[in-house]
């Protein structure tokens, strides 16, 4: 076991002792080209407590952090944030060193959540506005249900003004310094925003809700779950979520397209060059080239999206269906488009785009383009035109 893993110091007596998952590339689907941290706390009080574990391979990792500051038998109460294996996989491990520990977790949902993955481990229930005092500390406990799972919750200790708050307000990043002073500000606000996108956008009413209930708070430090802990731009990232969980968007368009023989992506060129002709800028993804994860976060804030396909089988291309079908699950709010494509004949797929963006909850604007074969020099000015005279209010 490599004895160089350490706690980092991040208050009195409170320590960073989580993971850094240097190589994850995918996270269920969210592609993290920077990898990401799970991150767990300690706090040396009268009752020696530890808020959240690690991804279960990362246990060794977790333990030998714990270790270099207290012996992990000594560990009276583990608060478990949120039931995803992220942050409890390493739960039943740390219990064989600490076997005394409760486990603090919300009630109902941590509580049926934890019992059905690893069985009784003494757990203690909490709810809205149930503290406990560790010492000279105190801890209380926020649920935040739905954010972005039922059991959620963030734990406040008001003597250190510190918030705990798990997935919100975090990003996957991997990095070895911990604190947000200590990164590039634009590379984390660019992966909190993308951690928002792809997990937590279709629950802005929640993170509303949550803002609000932290809004009481004082809080000097948000210690988060994933990625940097916000020391010095508290209020930027608070700022963020308010932006985003309100759902503003910005006059901004994306086009998405998969092509198979270039007439698609003529389209695709040809849209994009007449959005900023009307003085939108737009941003042009060839599904093939750019992650969807990627492309979902230049879309949350933008408010026009183009989608097109070429038609396959009578079907929209596989790329583009699956990219729908993702984008549908994060139920995208007040965003304004339309399909295009090509086609050689039946030309199925634009319709079917259409239908899945209205699915999606994207006000179709424009009627959907379909061109047979390749777009003639006429078919490419009147689609500029269209363009041009589109309403986009
Ligand atoms: Fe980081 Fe929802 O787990």
């Amino acid at each position: 076991m490599n004895n160089t893993l350490k706690a980092v110091q991040i208050s009195n007596n409170i320590y960073w002792v989580g993971a850094i998952d240097w190589s994850m590339r995918n996270f269920h689907g969210y592609e993290t080209s920077r990898g990401t941290t799970y991150n767990a706390y300690l706090i040396l009080d009268e009752k020696v407590t530890l808020i959240d574990t690690v991804k279960a391979p990362f246990k060794d990792e977790l333990l030998k952090r714990i270790a270099s500051v207290v012996n992990p038998a000594k560990i009276d109460i583990i608060v478990s944030s949120h039931v995803e294996p992220d942050h409890s996989g390493a739960l039943p491990f740390v219990k064989e060193y600490a076997r005394n520990a409760e486990i603090i977790t919300s009630h109902p949902n941590g509580l049926k959540g934890l019992t059905a993955r690893y069985g009784n481990l003494n757990y203690k229930p909490v709810k809205a506005g149930d503290s406990i005092s560790i010492g000279e500390r105190t801890l209380q406990f926020v649920p935040t249900p739905m954010l972005h799972w039922p059991d959620s919750m963030v734990t406040y200790c008001p003597e250190e003004k510190i918030l705990f708050s798990n997935d919100a307000f975090g990003e996957h990043l991997a990095t070895s310094m911990r604190f947000d002073d200590e990164n590039d500000l634009e590379t984390i606000l660019f992966e909190a925003k993308k951690y928002y996108a792809n997990i937590l956008m279709p629950f802005g009413k929640q993170a509303l809700a949550a803002l609000v209930s932290l809004g009481g708070h004082d809080i000097r430090m948000i210690a988060t779950g994933h990625g940097v802990i916000w020391r010095q731009n508290i209020e930027t990232i608070l700022d963020c979520y308010s932006e985003w969980a309100g759902g503003e968007v910005q006059d901004r368009a994306v086009v998405v397209f998969d092509s198979m023989w270039g007439s698609t992506q003529i389209l695709a060129q040809t849209i994009t060059e007449a959005f900023a002709a009307k003085g939108i800028p737009a941003a042009y993804y060839d599904i093939k080239a750019t992650p969807m994860s990627d492309i979902v976060t230049d879309i949350f804030t933008s408010k026009y999206l183009a989608v097109g396909s070429p038609t396959i089988n009578n079907q929209m291309m596989p790329t583009i269906a699956a990219f729908l079908n993702y984008l549908k699950g994060l139920r995208p709010q007040n965003h304004k488009g339309f399909a295009f494509g090509s086609y050689g004949w039946g030309g199925q797929s634009v319709g079917q785009v259409e239908d899945e963006m209205k699915a999606a909850g994207i006000e179709i604007m424009l009627d959907k383009i379909r061109i047979a074969n390749v777009p003639t020099p006429a078919q490419l000015e009147e689609i500029v035109k269209k363009i041009t005279e589109m309403e986009v209010q």
